[in-house]
């Protein structure tokens, strides 16, 4: 198996790579553990798209019974929007059964960055065991793109990566194909994790939502194997 890490989307390789690859796409704080919350609520599926104006557009076609939207801008719900981006809003009562249409700053637009893939997961921190367990059946080409925040490195999404990194190797025992990238993000998973939710508030993107009121979302967030579901792109809908 090669195991890349993409640290930012813009490190990713160019579409005529990735075709060959499966891609996993990581934004913990926060669209991605929301997609993870959303779906696990039974949510019917997310249609992700990088802009307001596109959301809304679908929306219309859907018609506004059939969906929900939802996203941020500077982490605060779009106005006019259904939902925000907090996981804790993604409860059964809201959106079981629900289509949703979702736009966030980064973790959307990582996503468009991929669509090129030969396949799509989503992980987080609350479903990084089920997302290794699945990348663990294939010995494949394999890149954990890390959603950053607007093109720089995010500390919670490099560990992230580098968790799923070191979990696929308690599973395959194996290392042999990983890159620079995949080896640096699997020791700072293994120094970060042990106080993973402290480090979370202390990241750029955990100060903001706690300057926000919104800390009970980095906790919420900073919990491991929350889930069993492994989230992936179908027919450019998110589903499970
Ligand atoms: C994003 O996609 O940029 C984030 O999920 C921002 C947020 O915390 O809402």
């Amino acid at each position: 198996m090669r195991l890349d890490v993409a640290f930012t989307p813009g490190e990713l390789p160019p579409p005529a790579v990735l075709v060959d690859q499966t891609v996993v796409v990581i934004d913990v704080l926060r669209a991605t553990s929301t997609m993870v919350e959303a779906l696990a609520n039974d949510a019917r599926g997310i249609t992700a798209v990088a802009t307001t104006e596109e959301a809304v557009r679908i929306a219309q076609n859907i018609g506004r019974d059939g969906a929900l939207l939802t996203g941020e801008r500077k982490c605060v719900r779009i106005e006019g929007f259904d939902l925000g981006n907090s996981p804790l809003e993604f409860t059964a009562e809201r959106v079981a059964g629900r289509q949703l249409i979702m736009t966030t700053t980064n973790g959307t637009a990582a996503l468009a960055a991929v669509t090129a893939s030969r396949r799509v997961l989503i992980a987080s921190l609350l479903n990084v065991d089920a997302v290794a367990r699945e990348l663990a059946v294939d010995d494949e080409s394999i890149t954990l793109v890390c959603a950053g925040r607007e093109g720089r490195f995010a500390l919670e999404d490099a560990i992230c990566a580098g968790t799923l990194a070191l979990r696929l190797y308690r599973r395959l025992g194996r290392r042999r194909n990983w890159s620079d990238a995949a080896l640096a993000a699997a020791q700072l998973a293994r120094r970060y994790l042990p106080s993973v939710e402290r480090t979370l508030r202390r990241t750029a993107a955990g100060r903001q939502l706690m300057e926000l009121g919104l800390g009970a979302d980095v906790t919420y967030c900073a919990q491991l194997d929350h889930y069993d579901v492994v989230p992936k792109v179908r027919d450019r809908q998110v589903v499970l």
